[in-house]
């Protein structure tokens, strides 16, 4: 496994393996790896020649308040559990070299941020100038993509909305790089993985697998013939609070595509939320007509 950290040296390394008329798979993480990421270092590497993993903590990602300073980071166990999965390069750019002074450009999808997390991490009020969290991710993940030249991106789908907006970005730029939607994994008792779940306590840990519950609870209202939104968010919602969440900031039903709300069920539909647990946000979906 080659370690690259220079834009040049990753840009090198792609063109070489392109030259050979290779395909690289690109799996892009902010470290702090845990099984979530290895599932999709192993679809990339059944489906791709050469898998690169970039670690990358995005500063524009985050907000002010948010735990950019405090965000997990274990370089060497991340060096290790890749090794053994035989990725070919681990990137890991320098943020001087990602956002050298004078950088100013930023990609922004207007209406897939707009729902969801978009609403619920914004950039800070009254910081005009500051990239939301999804300018942030699309700006990133850009930049990535243009330094890796990947054939295939893969993406797991409990960040749906950022994996929504990947496919819409590559349509809209007209990039040639298929976007690999990979399911959710889960710990035994349904939690989703997460780097975040280590800042859980042993007691909230506990409360937390309420998420996955409350989230099963809503598709077997939906499959039970409720078609009111409404009524499934109020008992999901329910069900979360009485394991006292720090705040609940959404439960939402919305179109599995544009993300956008939905009131009545007549298609397609994403049971999404996301909720704090003592210093843990964590995020959470289910499309409620079928398995993703
Ligand atoms: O999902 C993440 O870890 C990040 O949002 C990503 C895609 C690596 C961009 O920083």
């Amino acid at each position: 496994m080659e370690a690259l950290q220079s834009l040049l040296e990753m840009k090198a390394w792609s063109k070489k393996i392109h030259d050979q008329d290779l395909k690289i798979g690109f799996v892009p993480t902010m470290g702090a790896l845990h099984e979530g990421h290895l599932s999709l270092v192993q679809q990339s590497k059944a489906r791709c020649d050469r898998t690169v993993v970039s670690i990358f903590v995005n500063p524009l990602q985050f907000g002010p308040q948010e735990d950019l300073e405090h965000y997990p980071q274990n370089l060497e166990k991340d060096f290790e559990l890749l090794k053994k999965e035989a990725v070919d390069v681990v990137f890991v750019p320098k943020p001087k070299e990602m956002y050298p002074e004078g950088f100013q450009t930023m990609v922004e999808l207007s209406q897939l941020s707009q729902s969801l997390c978009g609403k619920s991490r914004p950039a800070s009020s009254g910081e005009s100038n500051r990239p939301t969290h999804f300018q942030g991710v699309a700006t990133v993940v850009l930049k990535l993509f243009n330094v890796v030249s990947p054939d295939q991106a893969f993406f797991g789908n409990k960040d749906f909305q950022q994996r929504v907006m990947m496919d819409r970005l590559v349509k809209d730029l007209h990039l040639d790089i298929e976007i690999v939607a990979c399911p959710i994994v889960r710990e035994k008792d349904g939690l989703a993985m997460s780097s975040r779940n280590v800042y859980l306590s042993f007691e909230e840990r506990q409360r937390a697998a309420v998420l996955y519950r409350a989230l099963q609870h809503g598709k077997k209202l939906f499959w039970a013939g409720e078609r009111q939104s409404s009524k499934i968010i109020a008992q999901v919602t329910e069900m979360i609070d009485k394991e006292n969440p720090k705040h609940i900031d959404y439960v939402c039903m919305c179109d599995a595509e544009t993300l956008e709300e939905v009131f009545e069920i007549h298609k397609p539909v994403l049971l999404a939320v996301a909720v704090h647990f003592g210093k843990a946000r964590l995020i959470d979906n289910m499309l409620l007509y079928g398995d993703h």
